[in-house]
């Protein structure tokens, strides 16, 4: 398992952050490369590098790039998601922060790729800092003559709405509307922003690009499981020693994760896990002997997402924890599914009265039955994505949630 960090390389070199430090080492040799490759051979080295989207939905980025519909005559174009709105999740802030020329480089390889003249980045609007730096060194790219001669790149600052993270709500805000999601298909590669083929990716993902281009698909595969080439940038807090961002292969296991971090601080002994993200099913003590990749969470009944990772001892109250959650699935939802809009509501409020000590004996099935109904019936995945904890925080800890309700 590596241990070499290659995304988080400058993060301890404050020079990275100008043009200058950046080329220090090595920084736009891949984009010297990929002007020598045809786009197919660049999509080709993405495919072969099995890098998977690493927002949340773990999609293999060489397919979808092979989406754009071939001899599409008018405009393509690129869109980062620097939206970072998951709970526990603060790795592209780092990205942005300190190595924003990386996610440059990504993108005109990517723009290359798929033939795009025009690329948006669309940051969260709290993300003022990170938002200073990448803007300046987009500046600075300008100025070298690296922008503006074939891709241009648009800043775009978002509003603070989660919702807007998701990629059809972000190109709804992009375009100047309310930030709604829109029913898929069409997917964005095929009609997207400005009704044009669109590939939207994450900061992340696009800063593995280079790599790819500068050592080789086969490397990259190598970095990480049969089916997630790479390693990832897990956002790691909670009950940690060392809370923050560690770059480690996908080959990682959650066990070997926390123990990277401290291991449990608090009283010690670990609780539970949340393993990628807000939206990802919790995990109990017992199942963190599983790999951090797509494949094995999902084999593991929860997911991977944004890989932010929150960690929980034995003093954590379980339903307060869900309280936080169902507060703002219920406050970010953003209504236009009767489901989604409606049990948001509903499941926070009974969360609520049970965690201030006036739940019904009913309100754990009906918070149960409600949330299985609605699942897989909305617009969007944000439901579903609220669906996943409230059901394992109460499957996987009820006693703990019956212990608060009257007899
Ligand atoms: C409710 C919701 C919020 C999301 N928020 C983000 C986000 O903040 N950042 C992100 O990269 N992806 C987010 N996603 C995933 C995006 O829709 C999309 O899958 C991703 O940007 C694609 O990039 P990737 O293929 O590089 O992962 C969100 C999805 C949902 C359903
Ligand atoms: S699932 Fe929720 S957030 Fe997504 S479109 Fe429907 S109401 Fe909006």
């Amino acid at each position: 398992m590596t241990t070499e960090p290659i995304l988080s390389r400058n993060f301890d070199r404050p020079a990275a952050r100008t043009l200058a430090g950046y080329r220090e080492t090595g920084g736009y040799g891949a984009w010297a490369r990929a002007q020598e490759m045809e786009p197919a051979a660049i999509l080709e080295a993405v495919k072969a590098s099995n890098l998977r989207g690493l927002g949340g939905a773990g999609f293999p980025t060489g397919m979808k790039w092979s989406f754009i519909p071939k001899g599409h005559a008018g405009p393509v174009y690129l869109v980062v998601n620097a939206d970072e709105g998951e709970p526990g999740t603060f790795k592209d802030r780092y990205l942005l922060e300190r190595d924003p020329h990386a996610l440059i480089e990504g993108m005109l390889i990517a723009a290359r790729a798929i033939r795009s003249a025009l690329g948006f980045v669309y940051i969260r609007g709290e993300y003022v800092q990170p938002w200073r730096v990448f803007d300046a060194a987009v500046r600075e790219a300008y100025d070298a003559g690296l922008l503006g001669r074939g891709l241009d790149v648009i800043v775009h600052r978002g509003a603070g709405a989660y919702i807007c993270g998701e990629e059809t709500g972000l190109i709804s805000s992009l375009e100047g509307k309310k930030g709604w999601p829109k029913v898929k298909p069409p997917f964005p590669a095929i009609k997207g922003a400005f009704g044009q083929p669109t590939i939207v990716n994450n900061v992340e993902t696009l800063c593995c690009v280079p790599h790819i281009v500068a050592r080789g698909a086969a490397w990259f595969a190598g970095l990480g499981t049969k089916t997630q080439g790479g390693t990832r940038m897990y956002s790691v807090s909670g009950r940690v020693r060392r809370p923050g961002v560690y770059e480690t292969s996908v080959s990682i296991t959650l066990r070997q994760l926390i123990e990277l971090a401290g291991g449990v601080a608090g009283t010690g002994r670990l609780k539970a896990v949340v393993p990628g993200g807000g939206s990802a099913p919790i995990l109990t003590a017992d199942e963190i002997d599983v790999t951090m990749d797509v494949d094995g969470l999902k084999a593991a009944g929860s997911m991977i997402g944004s890989a932010g990772v929150v960690v929980m001892d034995e003093s954590v109250s379980i339903p307060e924890a869900l309280l936080v959650l169902a507060r703002f699935y219920a406050h970010e939802s953003c209504g236009q599914c009767t489901p989604c809009r409606e049990s948001t509501g509903w499941i926070y409020r009974m969360v609520h009265r049970i965690v201030d000590g006036h739940g019904r004996k009913e309100d754990l099935d009906t918070i149960l039955d409600v949330a299985r109904r609605g699942a897989g019936t909305t617009i969007c995945a944000f439901y579903d994505g609220a669906v996943g904890p409230y059901i394992s925080y109460i499957e996987k800890f009820r006693a703990e949630f019956e212990a608060l309700i009257p007899k």
